[in-house]
């Protein structure tokens, strides 16, 4: 499983300059219901906003210790130095950070040791000005943005910034699975064909990274890290004018997953590595228009912690089942899952899908701090040996 360094109060939207910064940190797993167990040093560092001087990722100040979090003073209110230097109309972010060295505020997808530390967070710009303050007193942030790091050619590194709400919705923040899998997927792309690869894992490698086109889908996509990660890695290897990444998720979701593409542009190649954003809802029985349309179905179907309500099942697995079929038999698509267990009976997804013919097998997995792993499964519909 992951930590996740957030704000339990955030700072303010705006500030006088001559005034304070007071939050509350929080650092805990994914559905915010497990505290970190430990002393967790924090640091902080502020970004400053330059809207003029885009930049592949946010340079931060140089990171200084701010507190140790302990469960014992979790409500602590604890206030941050101003940025040196501040002067009246700049807009900062504030950085919270595990560690002080390197680029602690990027989140390497690719390391070795994912999440040992809990991973760091950025808040929405802060702007200090002594005008209008009265209008905004006391509003508090409500989004967050995480910075990901990922390998791409020849040495290059990509960036994604992924925005997340504060609340407790489930289609609007990260989950340990969308970035469990999505490491995985930097692996596949990044690492040569093994001689004695798993039959699902060279299916899966050619599926989402083959230069020719591919049609892939994501269900319950969220922010849509997963399907964003996959259209970085692409635009790498990509060369037709064909293909697509259809990223879908309910309606609720369609506004912070349309930001995020639309953030995250510089890091796709064409429009058919550029996810695209769709309303897909299990619970309708008819697949939307722009998914039949799809042209002799998906290569790839990819989906990340879909799994945590079991009563969902069946609707899901129907979508898969009539995802499937757009496919010819002989060209059925690989589905790639992240899942990490909240409650052994979210296995029985696999038995439901042997019943539509689809076998599932783990292929790999992402520890984390500990507890829980994120694991890799992939499903085909005929035997993988
Ligand atoms: C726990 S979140 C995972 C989000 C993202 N994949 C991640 O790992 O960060 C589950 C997602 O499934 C979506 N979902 C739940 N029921 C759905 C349905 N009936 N149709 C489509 N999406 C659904 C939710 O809206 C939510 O975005």
């Amino acid at each position: 499983m992951f930590f996740y360094i957030s704000f339990l109060r955030p700072p303010a939207t705006h500030s006088n300059p001559s005034g304070s910064i007071t939050i509350t940190p929080q650092v805990a797993n994914d559905l915010r219901t497990e505290p970190f167990d430990g002393a967790q040093d924090i640091y902080y560092s502020w970004s400053p906003v330059n809207p003029a001087r885009p930049e592949p990722y946010p340079s931060i100040t140089i990171p200084q210790k701010l507190t140790v979090w302990r469960q014992s003073s979790a409500y602590k209110e604890i206030r941050v130095p101003l940025p040196q230097g501040l002067q009246d109309g700049q807009s900062y972010r504030l950085v919270l950070t595990a560690h002080g060295q390197g680029r602690p505020h990027i989140i390497n997808l690719a390391a070795h040791d994912l999440g040992a530390r809990p991973f760091p967070v950025l808040s929405m710009p802060i702007l200090f000005s002594s005008r209008g303050r009265a209008a905004h007193a006391g509003e508090k942030q409500e989004q967050i943005e995480r910075v990901y790091r990922l390998p791409l050619h020849a040495g290059e590194n990509g960036f994604l910034t992924v925005r997340e709400q504060t609340s407790f919705d489930l289609d609007k923040k990260i989950w340990d699975s969308g970035i469990g899998l999505s490491s995985w997927l930097v692996q596949l792309a990044q690492e040569p064909t093994q001689t004695a690869e798993h039959a699902g894992v060279a299916r899966a490698r050619d599926a989402l990274f083959s230069s020719q086109a591919r049609k892939v889908i994501e269900l319950g996509a969220g922010t849509g890290i997963v399907s964003l990660t996959l259209g970085a890695l692409r635009s790498t290897t990509s060369r037709g004018s064909d293909g697509c990444i259809l990223t879908t998720d309910l309606e609720s979701a369609m506004p912070l997953l349309e930001h995020n593409v639309s953030a995250n542009k510089s890091a796709f190649s064409s429009s058919t590595t550029q996810p695209q954003p769709l309303v897909l809802d299990w619970d309708i029985e008819e697949l939307p228009e722009e998914v039949n349309a799809v042209d002799s179905g998906f290569d790839a179907i990819v989906m990340a912690d879909v799994t945590y309500n079991t009563a969902s099942f069946p609707s899901l697995v129907r979508t898969l089942s009539s995802l499937i079929r757009l496919s010819a038999p002989s060209k059925t698509p690989v589905i790639i899952l992240g899942y990490k267990e909240r409650d052994t009976t979210e296995r029985t997804l696999w038995d439901l899908m042997k019943t539509i013919g689809v076998n599932f097998q783990q292929v790999g997995e992402r520890m984390g701090a500990g507890g829980q792993a994120v694991e890799v499964w992939i499903g085909c519909r005929d035997t993988l040996t």
